[in-house]
């Protein structure tokens, strides 16, 4: 497979760079990155060079696409820009890895939008995934911290850490805790929705009711600029603590005194949506998880500021 990388540089917390790496090592040909200038485009695919990628830079979308014939773009530019690379790669009939969040939840045709795009992806043949990485460490965190049984889960608590504040908090990190509960307990809707504190630290709670029952759910947003930057989730008060070791990025969960290594959730989010594209199949986190989580999260982001 042929890959071009949208955003492989960060101006703020983009992970373009390890998207890049993943799909090399995984075996796709990394070609072409694209920046917003040529001295950025240029950085970016010199130090993909660290992995042994020869990728060129380009600033241009059309240039790229027909310089390096690439089979599948992953996104990774900030969620302001995606829509419109989605259309393009849609409509090129190219495959697409895109970062949460799809599209931003402040665009009013959010959800119209994706139902276009998906519709016209099943035209073309063309598998879209949005990478959303935390459901696949649910084995990891299952073998830690006990079986999730879906119809038992009564709580689940996310804690993230974003560099960002005050709304973008909610756009950046609450995806994720949606995924976890998509992935566990079905397409689901929330009530009771309460969002408390200030720029730097936010706290949202609400009601799940997903299709194997329903749960309480807190997220715990605070304001982190420098790594490590606490993560943690868990059910029914079994939290795991992601813990990584920059010297060799491995990556740990540790609950209760217990500590497991585990795959980076972000290579088998890059797999799976290789192994999706590969055979014209829907990745994990496809068009209706991308459409039931969009719709919650545009759901809390309506409920920020503060009342
Ligand atoms: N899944 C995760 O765990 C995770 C973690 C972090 C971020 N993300 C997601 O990754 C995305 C990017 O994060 P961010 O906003 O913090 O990124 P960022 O670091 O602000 O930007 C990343 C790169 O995007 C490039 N870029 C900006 N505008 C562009 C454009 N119009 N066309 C092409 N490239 C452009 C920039 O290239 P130049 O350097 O050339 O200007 C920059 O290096 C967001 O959707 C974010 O939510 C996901």
């Amino acid at each position: 497979m042929k890959v071009a990388i949208i955003g492989a540089g960060r101006r703020r917390n983009g992970i373009g760079e390890y998207i890049a790496k993943y799909f090399s090592v995984l075996g796709a040909e990394v070609l072409g990155v694209l920046g917003t200038s040529i001295q950025s485009a240029s950085a970016a695919a010199k130090s993909l060079g660290r992995y042994g990628i020869r990728a060129k830079a380009f600033t241009g979308f059309p240039e790229m696409v027909s310089a390096c014939r690439p089979d599948a773009v992953a996104i990774a530019s900030p969620a302001s820009t995606h829509g419109e690379y989605i259309d393009r790669c849609i409509e090129l009939g190219l495959h697409v890895f895109c970062e949460k969040p799809f599209l931003p939840p402040e665009r009013q045709d959010a959800l119209v939008t994706i139902d276009r795009m998906m519709a016209r992806s099943r035209e073309k043949g063309i598998v879209v995934g949005m990478n959303s990485q935390w459901p696949f460490c649910l084995g990891p965190y299952e073998a830690l911290c006990g079986k999730v049984e879906p119809s038992r889960i009564e709580k689940f608590s996310m804690r993230l850490s974003p560099i960002v504040r005050g709304r973008e908090m909610i756009s950046d990190s609450v995806p994720h805790a949606l995924s976890l509960l998509y992935c566990t307990m079905g397409p689901g809707e929330i009530d009771g929705l309460r969002i408390s504190g200030g720029e730097d630290a936010l706290v949202i709670g609400f009601t799940y009711r997903g299709r194997s029952g329903t749960c309480q759910v807190r997220v715990d947003l605070v304001r982190e600029t420098s790594q490590p930057r606490t993560m943690a989730f868990g059910f029914n008060g079994h939290v795991a603590d992601r813990i990584i070791d920059f010297d060799t990025y491995t990556i740990y969960l540790t609950c209760r005194g217990k500590k497991l290594k585990i795959a980076d959730p972000l290579e088998l989010s890059v797999s799976d949506f290789i192994a999706a594209a590969e055979q014209v199949g829907e990745p994990l986190i496809g068009w209706s998880h991308i459409h039931d989580t969009s719709r919650l999260l545009q759901q809390i982001c309506r409920e920020y500021p503060l009342s």
